[in-house]
Parts: C-alpha cells; sequence; structure tokens
C-alpha cells in the first residue's frame, strides 16, 4: 500500500521542481532525450519529429517546442497541489483529466509509458538537486514518486474503465 502524500512531500515536490522548471526548453529536452534513449520505440508516438536523431535531439525546434509543453503541462500540475490538504487536491483533478483524457483516451498512451516516464522524471529531477542540498535527495525522491502514483492512479482508473466499456 503506497502512503499518502504529506505537506512535507509537497514542500519538497515545489521546491525541487522549481530548480529545473525555470529553463523548460533545457529540461524538456533533456527528459525527452533520456526518455527516448531508454525507450527508443516511443519516439514512433510523435508524428511530427518521430525522424529525429536523438543524439542531436536538442538542435531540433520541433522537439523543443514540445518539450516547453510537457514541463509547462508538468508546472500546473505541481502548482496544482494542495499545501494545506496534498490528500485532497481537488484542484489537481481538473488538469489531470485533461492529460489522461488526451492520453490515454484519445492516443492509448496508458500506465506503461506513463511509469516508464515517471522513472526518467524522478531521477532527472533527483540528478538537478544540488549536491550540497540541505534536505536529502533520497526524501525528495520518495515525495516525488507519491506525487507522480497520483498520475499513475488516474491513468490506471481511465485505462480501467476503457477496458470496461469495451466489454
Ligand atoms: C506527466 C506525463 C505527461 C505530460 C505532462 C505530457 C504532456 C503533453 C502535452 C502538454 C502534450 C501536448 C498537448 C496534447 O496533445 O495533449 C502532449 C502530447 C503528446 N504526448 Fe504527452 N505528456 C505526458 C506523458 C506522455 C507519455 C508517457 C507519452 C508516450 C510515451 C506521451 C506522448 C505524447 C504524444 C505522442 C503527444 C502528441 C505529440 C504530437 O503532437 O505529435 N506523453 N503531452
Amino acid at each position: 500500500m503506497s502512503c499518502s502524500i504529506t505537506r512535507q512531500d509537497v514542500s519538497l515536490v515545489k521546491s525541487s521542481w522549481s530548480l529545473v522548471s525555470t529553463n523548460a526548453e533545457r529540461t524538456g529536452i533533456e527528459l525527452l532525450r533520456l526518455f527516448f534513449k531508454r525507450h527508443p520505440d516511443y519516439l514512433q508516438l510523435f508524428g511530427e519529429f518521430a525522424d529525429v536523431n536523438v543524439d542531436q535531439i536538442e538542435a531540433d525546434r520541433r522537439v523543443a517546442r514540445h518539450a516547453i509543453r510537457i514541463v509547462k503541462a508538468i508546472d500546473t500540475l505541481v502548482n496544482n497541489l494542495d499545501d494545506e490538504q496534498p490528500e485532497k487536491s481537488n484542484q489537481l483533478l481538473g488538469p489531470l483529466r485533461s492529460l489522461v483524457d488526451s492520453h490515454v483516451k484519445r492516443r492509448s498512451i496508458g500506465y506503461d509509458k506513463f511509469s516508464n516516464l515517471g522513472k526518467i522524471l524522478v531521477q532527472y529531477i533527483v540528478s538537478q538537486q544540488p549536491t550540497n542540498a540541505i534536505t536529502d535527495v533520497k526524501l525528495i525522491e520518495q515525495s516525488w514518486n507519491k506525487f507522480y502514483t497520483l498520475i499513475l492512479d488516474v491513468v490506471a482508473g481511465a485505462e480501467e474503465q476503457m477496458r470496461q466499456q469495451n466489454c
């Protein structure tokens, strides 16, 4: 059973994210580079730049545009985490549902792919924290895993709903 997200988690997610989100283009490109390096087959899903050479990904303006969109979308999710009552975070539901609609329902991109992106995202954020960080990076990692689990739960719920509708 996963533990629910706490105020401390929200605080760590927000502060660690603020260090990378300020440079949306760099962060987004780096995330996509790591993602496609680990899962080259996923590139085919991205019609607009499916032909890109992953080793030269940072030079591609099409990728840069998409990279910024992804970071802005994560930014919206992070900003909608409720500092006072994180386990409720009602404001998160709207943006989460539109993310899930556009990916799970419209593109059949489901749990496994989201989970694989989550691993890259959390690793990347942890790797960008200052080495002299007062806060233990392990705690930051745990907090991000809890936050990302909220996303995965909604993705899994939408997939299950689609399965039932197709019965
Ligand atoms: C936290 C996770 C994710 C965020 C925040 C995110 C964000 C976005 C945003 C903002 C867009 C553009 C708007 C739209 O069409 O909905 C988009 C499009 C897209 N995303 Fe994601 N995404 C996530 C996960 C994934 C995953 C796991 C995959 C596949 C492995 C994926 C594949 C795509 C594709 C194929 C498009 C369409 C690209 C195009 O226009 O050609 N996304 N995503």
